[in-house]
């Protein structure tokens, strides 16, 4: 390579790096956004978030009994079961994982519902469950759902690549219901629908009563945290003062700085539009975004001597987590596929990923702080946030990224917010859920 090209390099790269950076002026402005959004949100006002309420408060610890999940995420699906003791512990018991075939999550609804009870009735058989005996199933549904009531609500729309017809505008939990009919489940009672933010929250303040917030970062990103259901002015509360769980819906917050990448990765998205924090944030995206950085460089000959290998070349090819090992000290290039490719060239792959990485983790540490100041603007009291997902459990450095834009922004207040990881927990709070339902019914 000659000196000019050499020199190019470096100035696409520091252009690279001013268009990915948030610094911490521009976070505390995402900030003054975000909670004007949620008040529009909560008033009804045209917004993008959602503020759906969930209906139901969080968890005294004192909810008791045994129940099954089943847990639709972005990429599996886990079927478990998790037993409370009415003293802030909820035991998991067995679980079944399975991964989701590609095509039912763009095919006909009714075989992607079909699935989901073919899982259920897979877990069952695994672990000798007794078909016969009646169970409460709380169904963790991973996607923005208009709540009806505590088992039942209307998917608003797909999110995350899912597209499976037929759904959208429908009731999810009776979709369910017919399903597991279907397979002859007949001794499964649907007892909750619950978003898997509020099934983490739910996990989380079940175990810490000082749990405010439930995140996941993961192959998509969301939050949720208590309100007062007065402040719902488009639901009418019967009693104001009573605590409902709020799902924000953050992965459509619209109020960002975005640049090219992200808004040609939108355009060409299955939802243009939509979901535009959880396009910069979350782990569906971020390889994507990295693969475009690095398709746009070689286009300009910076990169490969201006040929693409081929693992560049197709959409959504590279995940968050192989953007993971080739940025991480072992510098692992064969998720990317690039294991041959020039030292020079892998070195500059590496620092695209960390700067795609490091803006996520610094965006997806903004939100967290618009939610917790929204509930104590001065940061007087101890906040638990509880965190699910893989983005914030496995990628090297991100929660340590979230928590330096905190000390950036809150000083020695920062530590008042801690993040608590909860591993697997949208399905044992899903159960959690289903018991405050319960018991709010005896
Ligand atoms: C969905 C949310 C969900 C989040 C995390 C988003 O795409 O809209 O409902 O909570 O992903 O799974």
């Amino acid at each position: 390579m000659n000196n000019s090209a050499a020199r190019d390099r470096t100035d696409l790269l520091s252009r690279l790096a001013r268009e990915f950076q948030l610094s911490s002026g521009g976070a505390r402005e995402i900030i003054v956004h975000f909670h004007d959004e949620m008040r529009r949100g909560l008033a009804g006002e045209a917004s993008s978030l959602k503020m759906l309420p969930a209906f139901v408060p969080r968890p005294r610890g004192t909810e008791r009994g045994s129940f099954l999940a089943l847990d639709l995420g972005g990429t599996n699906i886990r079927v478990l079961a998790a037993s409370l003791d009415g003293n802030g512990r909820a035991t998991p018991g067995p679980v079944s994982r399975f991964a989701i075939p590609r095509e039912l999550t763009t095919g006909a609804g009714d075989a992607l519902f079909d699935f989901l009870a073919a899982s259920v009735g897979a877990f069952f058989h695994d672990h000798r469950l007794d078909a016969c005996r009646p169970y409460d199933l709380a169904f963790a549904f991973s996607f923005p759902f208009l709540p009806l009531a505590v088992a039942a609500g209307r998917l608003l729309s797909w999110t995350k690549g899912f597209a499976a017809a037929g759904v959208e505008g429908q009731e999810v939990a009776a979709l369910l219901r017919n399903a597991l009919r279907r397979r002859g489940m007949e001794n499964l009672r649907v007892a909750a629908l619950v978003n898997d933010t509020v099934g983490t929250l739910a996990a989380g303040s079940y175990a810490d009563p000082a749990c405010d917030m439930g995140v996941i970062l993961g192959t998509g990103t969301n939050a949720c945290y208590p309100e007062r259901a007065g402040r719902l002015v488009k639901y009418p509360a019967a009693a104001p003062e009573d605590e409902t769980i709020v799902n924000i819906e953050w992965g459509n917050f619209d109020r960002l700085p975005a640049n090219d990448y992200d808004r040609e990765l939108d355009l060409a998205s299955a939802n243009p539009g939509r979901q535009r924090l959880e396009k910069m944030v979350s782990g569906m995206y971020l390889g994507e975004l990295g693969r475009r950085i690095v398709l746009a460089m070689t286009a300009r000959g910076l990169l490969f001597r201006g040929a693409a290998p081929p693992a560049c070349l197709e959409p959504y090819a590279w995940t968050a987590e192989h953007m993971a090992l080739a940025s991480g000290d072992a510098g692992d290039f064969s998720g990317l596929g690039l294991t041959g490719a020039a030292t020079a060239d892998k070195r500059i792959v590496g620092e695209i990923c960390r700067l795609v990485a490091r803006r996520a983790a610094r965006l997806a540490g903004t939100a967290i702080a618009a939610v917790v100041t929204w509930l104590d603007p001065a940061l007087d009291m101890a906040h638990t946030v509880a965190i699910d997902g893989a983005l914030f459990a496995k990628y090297p450095g991100f929660p340590e990224q979230m928590r330096t834009l905190l000390g950036e922004l809150y000083g020695d207040r920062a530590p008042r917010i801690a993040f608590t990881p909860a591993r697997d927990g949208s399905g044992i709070g899903a159960a959690i859920v289903a018991a405050v339902a319960a018991a709010s019914r005896e």
